[in-house]
C-alpha cells in the first residue's frame, strides 16, 4: 500500500504539481486532493499503475440524500464559476456505478433510479453509453464486517464526480505487456506491474536514458519504453542477452510498437564495468541477482592457483583469453558489495536529482531491523516494502544529491551480516527440518 502515495507523488513530482497528500489513508481506496485544474489531474494520473482514475469531485456524504445536497450546492454556482465549462451542458454523457467492496449489489433497474435521481442537473446533451464525450460517476465505498467476514450491505459513504482521467493501468497496460504475450521472457522476468511502478518511482520520461544494469529479459527497459525513455542495459550472461528460439529483448519492443526505443544491452560484468567514465544515465532501474533463481557472478577466478599458467594458454596462435569465443571464468560475489557497488555507480553516472530504484530481497528470519545500503551522496527517499511468507523484498529509491548533501553512509561493513543468501536458505532448511521429539 505505500507504494500507492509513493507512486502519486513522485508523478506529482515529475509534473511539478503541488500537492497535499496529507489526507491519504492506507486502508481507503479513496483519496481527495485539491488540484488547480483538470490538466493538473491529467498530469497526475494518466501514467498511474496503483491508481485507477481521478475525477472532478462535485458531492459527497454519507448517505444519498447528504450526496444529492453537496451536489446541489456545487451546481448552484459551479457554471457561473468555471465559464470553461459550458460544453458539458451539451456533451454527450452517460452515468455510472462503482464500488469499493461493493460487487454487484445494486440490481440494473435500481441503478438507473439511482441515475435518474440526478435529473436536476442542468445537461440537454444526450445520453451515450458507448465513447460518451463525459462521465458521471457515483462511487460508493462499502465497510467490510470483521463478524460475518463480509462487506456489509450498505454503502457507508458516497461520492459523485465527473471522470477526468483513467490511469494506464485503466487503459490496459498490465494486459498489453503481460509477461507470457511477449516473445521472449524467463524465469527471472520481473513483474509487469512492479516494473511500471518502479519506472514511475524513477520519474521516468521521454526525455530519459534508462539503464538497467543486470537487465536479464528487459523488463525495466520494456516498461520504460511505455513512457517513452530509451532503454539501455548490461548483463553479465551471454546466453540470457543471445536470447531463445530467435527471440531476444528486442522482440519484444518490437511487439508493443516500441523499437525505437530499445538503445541496446551489452554483454557486461557489472562489477567490471567498461562504460565511459564521462558517460551519464538519467534514471538506473534494476532488480539485482539475489542468487536464488539466477547466480551472482562477476568475473574472476575463486582458486587463483587452478588458473596459474592458463594466460599463455594459445588456441590456433592465439591467445585463448582473446578469442571472440572465450568464455571468461567467473567466481561467486557478495550481494551486498554489489549493492555498494550499485550506489556508487548511481553516484557516478546520475544527474543531481536522478534516480536509482533497486529491488532487494529481506529474509524476514530473524527479529532485526535489516539494514539497507546508503551512500552519502544519496538521499533514501522510498524504502517501501512487500511481504512474502518468509522474506520480503522492498523497493529501495534513492535521489542524487549535489554536493553540499551529508546523507547517510551504510556500506557492507556498516550493515554487518547481512547476506541475504546464507539467511534465505538457512530460514528454508531450518523451517523444511523435522520438529524436535523433545
Ligand atoms: C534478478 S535477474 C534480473 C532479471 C531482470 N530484471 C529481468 O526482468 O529479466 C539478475 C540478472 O543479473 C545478472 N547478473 C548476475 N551477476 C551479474 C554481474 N556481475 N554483472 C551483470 N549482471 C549480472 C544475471 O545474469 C541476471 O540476469
Amino acid at each position: 500500500m505505500q507504494f500507492r502515495k509513493a507512486e502519486l507523488e513522485s508523478l506529482a513530482s515529475l509534473h511539478n504539481i503541488n500537492v497535499d497528500f496529507s489526507h491519504h489513508k492506507e486502508d481507503s481506496p479513496f483519496l481527495v486532493v485539491q488540484l488547480e485544474n483538470d490538466q493538473q489531474a491529467i498530469d497526475l494520473v494518466k501514467r498511474g499503475i496503483l491508481i485507477k482514475s481521478i475525477y472532478e469531485l462535485w458531492g459527497q456524504g454519507e448517505d444519498l440524500p447528504t450526496l444529492h445536497k453537496t451536489v446541489q450546492n456545487t451546481m448552484s454556482t459551479y457554471f457561473e464559476e468555471n465559464d470553461d465549462k459550458d460544453n458539458l451542458l451539451t456533451d454527450t454523457f452517460k452515468f455510472e456505478l462503482l464500488t469499493f467492496l461493493g460487487g454487484n449489489k445494486t440490481p440494473l433497474k435500481q441503478q438507473l433510479e439511482l441515475f435518474d435521481s440526478f435529473k436536476y442537473l442542468p445537461f440537454k446533451g444526450r445520453v451515450r453509453l458507448k465513447n460518451p464525450q463525459q462521465t458521471y460517476s457515483i462511487l460508493q465505498n462499502y465497510e467490510f464486517n470483521q463478524e460475518t467476514q463480509a462487506p456489509e450491505n450498505d454503502p457507508n459513504y458516497w461520492y459523485m464526480g465527473r471522470l477526468v482521467c483513467l490511469s494506464l493501468r485503466s487503459r490496459g497496460v498490465l494486459e498489453k505487456l503481460e509477461i507470457s504475450k511477449r516473445p521472449f521472457y524467463g524465469t527471472t522476468t520481473f513483474d509487469t506491474e512492479l516494473s511500471l511502478v518502479t519506472c514511475n518511482l524513477g520519474l521516468v520520461d521521454n526525455k530519459k536514458l534508462v539503464w538497467d544494469p543486470f537487465v536479464g529479459t528487459g523488463s525495466f527497459l520494456l516498461a520504460a519504453s511505455e513512457f517513452d525513455a530509451m532503454g539501455f542495459g548490461n548483463d553479465i550472461d551471454f546466453l540470457t542477452l543471445k536470447g531463445k528460439k530467435g527471440k531476444r529483448i528486442r522482440h519484444n519492443f518490437a511487439k508493443v510498437d516500441k523499437k525505437q526505443q530499445f538503445g541496446d544491452v551489452m554483454c557486461m560484468d557489472f562489477n567490471n564495468c567498461a562504460l565511459r567514465n564521462d558517460f551519464q544515465i538519467d534514471c538506473i532501474l534494476c532488480d539485482p541477482p539475489y542468487g536464488i533463481r539466477e547466480g551472482l557472478k562477476v568475473c574472476g577466478v575463486s582458486d587463483p592457483e587452478k588458473m596459474k599458467g592458463k594466460e599463455t594458454l594459445m588456441i590456433n596462435g592465439e591467445l585463448a583469453f582473446l578469442r571472440r569465443d572465450y568464455i571468461q571464468p567467473k567466481r561467486t560475489f557478495s550481494l551486498d558489495l554489489l549493492l555498494d557497488e550499485l550506489l556508487q555507480f548511481a553516484v557516478d553516472r546520475l544527474p543531481i536529482g536522478g534516480r536509482l530504484c533497486f529491488w532487494m530481497p529481506v529474509a524476514n528470519d530473524e527479529d532485526i531491523p535489516t539494514m539497507v545500503p546508503q551512500n552519502k551522496r544519496l538521499e533514501l527517499i522510498y524504502n517501501l516494502q512487500q511481504d512474502f511468507n518468509r522474506w520480503s523484498r522492498r523497493c529501495l529509491v534513492y535521489v542524487k544529491r549535489d554536493e553540499g548533501f551529508d546523507g547517510v553512509s551504510a556500506t557492507k561493513e556498516d550493515r554487518g551480516k547481512n547476506n541475504f543468501r546464507d539467511r534465505y536458505f538457512k530460514s528454508f532448511s531450518k523451517a523444511s527440518k523435522p520438529a524436535s521429539n523433545k
